[in-house]
């Protein structure tokens, strides 16, 4: 495996002090990733939230020459709703009624001077896979954690990964007392489609590459 590329140094300060749900390992290993990838197509992350992940899989693509196309509703997930376990009041929207970490992508994304080399789709994951119609260079999984949610961004974007590409998928708990299933019985799907290869874990970042 070629060594890991070294990420800005401001970039990965960014990154560090942003609200979110992703450790440092996982997010390098993303990085690497992306930048790997990017000559292939665009790279598309389905669930930026605030942009932690959004800073690690960008300065990525943007290294390997390609683009960030953003996917979240900025709603929120299931978990992130108030009273759920990983809800946070700053992120709620009063007047709307409802959750809204769109100012704070804005926020991380210029701060990691990413906002020329990446695209912001506020969408629902599946309206999203209706217009991204091209070949992309990787497809990050981190949206929606109901086995609905997970099933529909499985089917909507993994065919979308060109060959060689990289799909890669947050959370996987092999164990159900660790954490929920729907990522990792995504990722089994994937598996067991063929038309993927196991890449080595990092924490419960999977990734897969496109035969
Ligand atoms: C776990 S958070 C993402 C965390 C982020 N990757 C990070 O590094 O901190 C999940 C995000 O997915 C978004 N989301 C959930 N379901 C979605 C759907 N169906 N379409 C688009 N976005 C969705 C939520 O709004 C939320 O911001």
């Amino acid at each position: 495996m070629p060594p890991a590329h070294r990420m800005d140094p401001a970039a990965l300060e960014v990154a560090r002090a942003c609200k979110g749900f992703l450790d440092e390992a996982e997010g390098l290993r993303l990085h690497d990733l992306a930048r790997q990838s990017a000559p292939l197509g665009p790279v598309v992350e389905i669930g930026s939230y605030c942009g932690k992940s959004s800073v690690y899989v960008g300065t990525g693509a943007r290294a390997g020459g390609g683009r960030l196309i953003c996917v979240d509703h900025h709603r929120g997930n299931e978990e992130q709703q108030p009273g759920e376990a990983y809800h946070d009041p700053d992120l709620f929207d009063a007047e709307a009624g409802a959750m809204d970490s769109l100012r704070h992508l804005r926020h991380t994304l210029r701060a990691a001077d990413l906002e020329d080399t990446t695209l912001v789709l506020v969408a629902r994951s599946a309206d999203a896979a209706g217009v991204v119609t091209v070949p992309l260079g990787m497809v990050f999984i981190d949206g929606g954690h109901s086995f609905e949610a997970a099933q529909t961004d499985y089917q909507r974007w993994a065919g979308k990964v060109a060959p060689g590409g990289v799909l890669a998928i947050h959370d996987l708990f092999d164990d159900p007392n660790e954490g929920g299933q729907a990522p990792i019985t995504i990722y089994r799907h994937a598996v067991a489609s063929g038309l993927f290869e196991e890449l080595p874990r990092t924490g419960t970042l999977g990734a897969l590459r496109r035969r």
